[in-house]
């Protein structure tokens, strides 16, 4: 019997010619980028398990919402627990904040996680059943300062990485209260039209129809564009809020725009969402996107702390770094590969590639003893720099030649200059 991978998860592999999105290196390369881009921001690593108790996302992302309602890969645990794999990161993070005391430490903790989440989707591409994001979450500081900083950290990944043509759509969705006239008003609005919604949205005019303002059906958005804006709600906290953010985003030079339709899937965001699409994507056009949350803490046991976060998505990253065509960093090589010919030479290999290697040479040697052409071609194909054959003339000399493969230049050089000439 032959097994084939599930449908909507894919094998992450070290060179993926068909489809280089799928290639180890480039995902290394990414992670290295968003490692070091926190770093300069100041995220520290925050890592929790991939199940939790299900309520942990009833309770935070929503009940109604799509990813709890239909998305959740739940099973009961055999302690009859029900237990679900992550369909996010926040709920977890915060989770283990307030069992780990983390407010105890420092004031405000600024935590980032590169981690699966599962959702079970309608596969396509852009979109999967497990997926990969790499989050930030700023628990602690109510100011729009924080916000800017951390849409900044944002947006300086996607530069570093090469990223064009974003645009950040940011918006506010207030407070509880707001949002509840908000609600009315906007019901009030849709009522008449509710026959010509789609069937979505019909069942979201009871349950959340604030979800109808970002539907993607024409029918909706042609209903929707003269519907009322939440933005004519906000209390005064709010709007000075959002205001001191759009400066602040252009005292950064961080292109925006507000789009009153925006409210985001997930129920635990109060005043700035946002969410970053590119063109290149397709349906699947978010790259990232986040909010404010300043009540889930408490909402979950925990201390009454203001938080803001993002997630973005790293296979959408890897996708636009490939359509837009940004220059990818190709995948490491050895720089050495040696060829032992006869049992002496390899013995002395063996050594030698040990000692090259803690010298940080990365050095590969031919265990095969096949026919020396066929190493050789074998060296060619991982792309070695360098190839050196050591046979019974140069263990008697200590002489050998060092070859370049790409341009065929050979170079003398004894056994024991090898490690300096190569670290040179
Ligand atoms: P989200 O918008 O659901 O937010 O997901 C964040 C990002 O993950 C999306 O913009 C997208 O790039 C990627 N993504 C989501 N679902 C899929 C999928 N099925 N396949 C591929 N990529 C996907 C959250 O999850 C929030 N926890 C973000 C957040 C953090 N808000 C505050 N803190």
């Amino acid at each position: 019997m032959k097994f084939s991978i599930p449908p909507g998860v894919f094998d992450i592999i070290p060179t993926n010619t068909q489809e280089i999105w799928k290639s180890s290196y480039l995902w290394d390369f990414v992670e290295r980028t968003i490692r070091k881009t926190v770093r300069d921001y100041g995220y520290q690593e925050i890592r929790t398990p991939l199940f939790e108790r299900t309520e942990l996302f009833q309770r935070s992302v929503g009940e109604t919402s799509d990813i709890v309602s239909k998305e959740m890969y739940t099973f009961e645990d055999k302690g009859g627990r029900s237990m679900s794999l992550r369909p996010e990161g926040t709920a977890p993070v915060m989770r283990s904040f307030i069992e780990n005391q983390l407010h105890t430490i420092a004031p405000l903790q600024k935590l980032f996680y590169i981690a699966p989440m599962f959702r079970y989707e309608r596969a396509q591409a852009g979109r999967y059943r497990q997926h990969h994001q790499f989050g930030a979450e700023a628990i602690g500081n109510s100011s729009p300062e924080q916000d800017a900083e951390l849409i900044d950290l944002l947006y300086t990944l996607y530069k570093r990485l090469g990223l064009q043509n974003l645009s950040l759509n940011i918006n506010s969705i207030g407070t509880i209260s707001c949002r509840h006239t908000f609600r009315q008003a906007l019901k009030d609005y849709l009522k008449p039209h509710l026959n010509n919604l789609s069937s979505d949205s019909q069942n979201r005019f009871e349950t959340n129809p604030l979800r109808i303002l970002d539907s993607k059906n024409a029918q909706d958005k042609q209903i929707v564009a003269d519907a009322p804006s939440i933005l004519d709600f906000l209390d005064e906290d709010s709007k000075i809020h959002f205001e001191q953010l759009k400066k602040l985003l252009k005292q950064l030079k961080i292109p925006y725009q507000v789009n009153p339709l925006l409210v985001r899937g997930l129920d635990y965001y109060n005043k700035t969402v946002f969410e970053v699409i590119v063109g290149e994507l397709g349906a699947q056009n978010s790259i990232g996107g986040g909010g404010r949350y300043d009540g889930l803490l408490r909402e979950l046991g925990g201390p009454d702390l203001p938080s803001i976060g993002f997630g973005t998505g790293i296979e959408r990253i890897i996708q636009t770094m490939i359509n837009q065509g940004i220059p990818l960093p190709s995948p490491s090589h050895p720089s050495l590969f040696l060829i032992p010919m006869g049992d002496e030479a390899k013995h002395l290999c063996f050594t030698l590639t040990h000692e090259l290697r803690q010298q940080g040479i990365p050095t590969q040697m031919d265990f095969s003893g096949k026919k020396l052409g066929k190493v050789l071609q074998y060296a060619d194909q991982i792309e070695s720099t360098y190839v050196v054959v050591i046979g019974e003339n140069e263990l008697q000399t200590q002489e050998i030649e060092l070859k370049e493969l790409a341009s065929g230049k050979k170079y003398k050089l004894t056994i024991d200059e090898l490690a300096p000439t190569l670290k040179n």
